[in-house]
C-alpha cells in the first residue's frame, strides 16, 4: 500500500508536523488531566472552572468530565465571538434552488437565538426539558438548536427523512412536549411534507402541547389552532436579548437517536462540557481550521456529523459554516463542485456514498469548476475504498489537498481516528492514527490484543471527553451494549486491523447494524417492520455490498402458510419498511424462504444467511447445530433467482 506524502503546497501552510503530533499524542495519554485541562481552557469559555478533569473509569462506569464546571453552549458558539466576529458570516446557507442564498452573521445569529430562547421560555420550556426538532436544512434549525442550549433544554433532532412512525417513537421515548418543524422541506426539487408527518406522528403523542412551524414554502398546511404556532409570528413578540443559563458540565446538551443491533433506536445522550471541548478541539485539529476559512460539512443536522461538525465544532471555533439544503445531484451532478466555487469553500467534508455516486457519473461533471479554493477534503460514515479515495484525492482535490478519512460514531461525539492534515502521511482507505487522548486496540473474541495486520474487534481502552453519557432513560442498555463484552473497554461494534505503521483500517460493523448509504439502520428495526405485515411469518435481514450505497438491504422472508409469494406482497413489504422507518430503509432484495436456518434451540443463524445473500458459499462453517440442514440448500438454490430478479428490475 503506497503512502501519499503531505502535498507540498499544503505542507507549506500547515502548522502541525508529524513529530509534533506524536509528542502531543504521547502527552495526551501520559498526562490526560493536564492535556485536557489546557484544551478545555483554550477552546471553551467557562463561567466556573471544573473541580476535576475526569473522574470515574470504564471499570466503574461512572465517568464524568469537567465536573462542577459551568458553561453555556450557545454562549460559546455566539456571544464570545461578538467582539471580533459580529459582522463575519456564521452561516452561509445555500438553498435547494441555487438562486437562494443567505449569509447570516454572528450578530444576526446571536439575536435570533436569543429571540427563540425567549420564545421557548414564554412557552414554558424549562432546563432539562426535551424538545424535538424535525426540520429541513435551513438556518433556523441552528437557531432552534442553540436556543435550546441557551436555556438548558435538551434538543432531540430527528432527521427529516424519517417517517411519521419513526418520529413518533422518538418523540415518545424522549418524552418531548414540544416539536419544532417546517411546513415543508425542499430537497432535490421535491417537497417533503414535514408538518403533515408531524401531524401524523402526534396522533399517538398526547403529551405534545405545542408545535412551532417555520414557513419554508408558500403551500398551505393543516393547522390545529390550540397546538400549532408560526415561528415567524412568535419571533416578532420577543426581545433579541436573553441571558444564557449557567449549565453544569455534566448536564445533557442533546439526545440523538441511532440504531443498535437489536431493539428500538437508542437515545444517545451527550453532555455539555466534555462534548463541547471535544467538538472544538477535533474540529480545529482535524480540519486544520484557520480564521476566515469557509468550511462545509454536507451532513444533515439530523445526524451526529451535522451536530458536531456543521453546528457545534465550527461555531465554537468562530468559523463560517456552510449549510446546504439540497442534494448532490440537483439540479445536476455538478452541484457540490459549483457550490465550492461559488462560496470559495476551503474545507469540504462529505460521505463516501456521495463521492461514489458522483464518481460514477463521470469527470465531465467537474469540468467547468476549478475547486481552487479547496485546501482539505474529508470523509466520514463508512469505509472509503482506495479507488474512491484516489479519485477524491486526485480528481476532486487535484492532488493538492490532504484527505482526512475520519472514523467515529454517534456515541463517540467526535472524531476518534483520523489523519491530521500536514502531520500524517496518507494511505488511501485508512483512517490512519488515533486522535489525542484516544487509545484504541484490536482484540480477538476473548479480548486479547491481536498482532499487526490481523483483523479483530475495535475497542477503546480509555474515556475521552466527547463520549456519550448514557442511553436516555436506559442505563442498563448502555452498559450491556458497550461495556459487557470486554469489561473496562468501550466496544465500538466495528472490525478493524492495524498495520505495522500504526494505521487503522476499519472494515465495518461486526454486529447487526447496517450502513445503507452511510445511514445507520438496525436489522432488528427492519425485521420488526416486515413482521407488521399480516402475511409475514418470519423475517431476517442482512447486508450485501452495493456499489454506490456501500451496503444494501437483503431480506429473507417466510410467509404464513397458505400465502403465496407475489410481486404485490413484495411491493407491500418494501412499502411497509419505508413507512416504519423512512425512505433511507429501502429493501434492495427480497428472497422468499420456506423456512429460515435455525439452531435446534430455535435461533436464526444469521451468519449463514449473510453468506447465502453474499453468494459466499465456499466456507459455510459449522452447520452441525442446524435443526434441518436441508433448509440451507433450498435457500442457496433460490439465491440465484433473487439475483436474476434484481438484474431484470
Ligand atoms: C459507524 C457509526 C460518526 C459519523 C457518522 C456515522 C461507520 C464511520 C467511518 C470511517 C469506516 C466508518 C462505522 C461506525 N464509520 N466513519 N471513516 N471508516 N467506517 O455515525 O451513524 O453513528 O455510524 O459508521 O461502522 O461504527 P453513525
Amino acid at each position: 500500500m503506497s503512502t501519499h506524502p503531505v502535498p507540498v503546497e499544503y505542507a507549506r501552510q500547515t502548522n502541525l508536523t508529524e513529530a509534533q503530533y506524536r509528542k502531543l499524542y504521547d502527552r495526551s495519554l501520559r498526562d490526560p488531566t493536564n492535556f485536557w485541562s489546557e484544551m478545555a481552557q483554550k477552546f471553551v469559555t467557562w463561567y466556573k472552572p471544573w473541580d476535576a478533569v475526569l473522574t470515574g473509569s470504564f471499570e466503574k462506569l461512572n465517568m464524568a468530565w469537567f465536573k462542577q464546571g459551568k458553561l453555556n453552549a450557545a454562549y460559546n458558539c455566539l456571544d464570545r465571538h461578538l467582539g471580533t466576529r459580529s459582522k463575519q458570516a456564521a452561516i452561509i446557507w445555500e438553498g435547494d434552488n441555487p438562486d437562494e442564498v443567505r449569509h447570516i452573521t454572528y450578530a444576526e445569529l446571536y439575536e435570533d437565538v436569543c429571540r427563540f430562547a425567549n420564545v421557548l421560555k414564554k412557552q414554558n420550556v424549562k432546563k432539562g426539558d426535551r424538545v424535538c426538532i424535525y426540520m429541513p436544512m435551513v438556518p433556523e434549525v441552528v437557531v432552534v438548536m442553540l436556543a435550546c442550549a441557551r436555556i438548558g433544554a435538551i434538543h432531540s433532532v430527528v432527521f427529516g427523512g424519517f417517517s411519521p412512525e419513526a418520529l413518533e417513537s422518538r418523540i415518545l421515548d424522549a418524552d418531548c412536549h414540544m416539536v419544532i418543524t417546517a411546513n415543508e422541506g425542499l430537497r432535490g426539487g421535491k417537497v417533503i411534507p414535514l408538518k403533515k408527518n408531524v401531524d401524523e406522528a402526534l396522533i399517538n403523542c398526547p403529551q405534545v402541547r405545542k408545535v412551532i412551524v417555520i414557513k419554508r414554502t408558500e403551500n398551505p398546511v393543516s393547522w390545529q389552532e390550540e397546538r400549532d404556532l408560526w415561528y415567524h409570528d412568535l419571533m416578532k413578540t420577543v426581545m433579541p436579548q436573553c441571558p444564557p443559563e449557567m449549565i453544569d458540565s455534566e448536564d445533557s446538551l442533546f439526545v440523538l437517536y441511532t440504531s443498535g443491533s437489536t431493539g428500538k433506536p437508542k437515545g444517545i445522550l451527550h453532555t455539555t462540557g466534555g462534548y463541547l471541548v471535544y467538538a472544538a478541539v477535533t474540529h480545529h485539529y482535524v480540519f486544520d481550521y484557520h480564521d476566515g476559512e469557509i468550511y462545509w460539512c454536507t451532513a444533515d443536522v439530523g445526524w451526529i456529523t451535522g451536530h458536531t461538525y456543521s453546528v457545534y465544532g465550527p461555531l465554537l471555533n468562530g468559523a463560517t459554516t456552510l449549510l446546504f439544503e439540497g442534494v448532490p445531484h440537483y439540479p445536476s451532478f455538478s452541484r457540490f463542485w459549483e457550490i465550492i466555487d461559488k462560496h470559495k469553500v476551503n474545507i469540504f467534508y462529505t460521505a463516501p456514498t456521495a463521492i461514489r455516486a458522483l464518481r460514477r457519473e463521470g469527470d465531465q461533471f467537474l469540468q467547468g469548476t476549478t475547486r481552487e479554493s479547496l485546501k482539505l477534503l474529508g470523509t466520514v460514515g463508512e469505509p472509503i475504498g482506495p479507488d474512491v479515495w484516489e479519485w477524491y484525492y486526485s480528481v476532486v482535490g487535484q492532488s493538492r489537498c490532504p484527505v482526512v478519512d475520519t472514523w467515529w460514531q454517534t456515541e463517540t461525539g467526535g472524531i476518534l481516528i483520523s489523519p491530521l492534515p500536514g502531520a500524517t502521511p496518507l494511505k488511501a482507505g485508512s483512517a490512519a492514527w488515533p486522535f489525542f487522548g484516544v487509545e484504541p486496540a484490536i482484540v480477538d473474541d476473548h479480548g486479547n490484543e491481536v498482532a499487526d495486520d490481523q483483523m479483530g474487534k475495535l475497542i477503546i481502552k480509555k474515556p475521552w471527553p466527547g463520549m456519550m453519557q448514557t442511553i436516555y432513560k436506559n442505563r442498563d442498555r448502555f452498559v450491556a451494549a458497550y461495556f459487557k463484552e470486554f469489561p473496562g473497554n468501550y466496544l465500538t461494534g466495528d472490525d478493524a486491523k492495524r498495520d505495522s505503521s500504526g494505521y487503522y483500517w476499519i472494515t465495518g460493523r461486526n454486529d447487526d447494524v447496517l450502513k445503507i448509504a452511510g445511514h445507520r439502520i438496525g436489522t432488528g428495526e427492519v425485521e420488526a417492520a416486515l413482521l407488521h405485515n399480516a402475511d409475514v411469518s418470519e423475517a431476517a435481514v442482512v447486508a450485501v455490498p452495493d456499489e454506490i450505497k456501500g451496503e444494501a438491504i437483503y431480506a429473507f422472508v417466510t410467509l404464513k402458510v397458505d400465502i403465496k409469494p407475489t410481486e404485490e406482497i413484495k411491493k407491500a413489504l418494501i412499502q411497509q419498511v419505508r413507512k416504519s422507518i423512512g425512505a433511507i430503509a429501502t429493501l434492495s432484495y427480497v428472497q422468499w424462504a420456506d423456512t429460515l436456518p435455525k439452531t435446534r434451540s430455535g435461533k436464526i443463524m444469521r451468519r449463514l444467511l449473510r453468506k447465502i445473500a453474499n453468494n459466499d458459499l465456499t466456507e459455510l462453517g459449522d452447520t452441525s447445530t442446524l435443526a434441518d440442514p436441508q433448509v440451507v440448500d433450498n435457500l442457496i438454490a433460490n439465491r440465484l433467482a433473487v439475483e436474476e430478479s434484481s438484474r431484470n428490475n
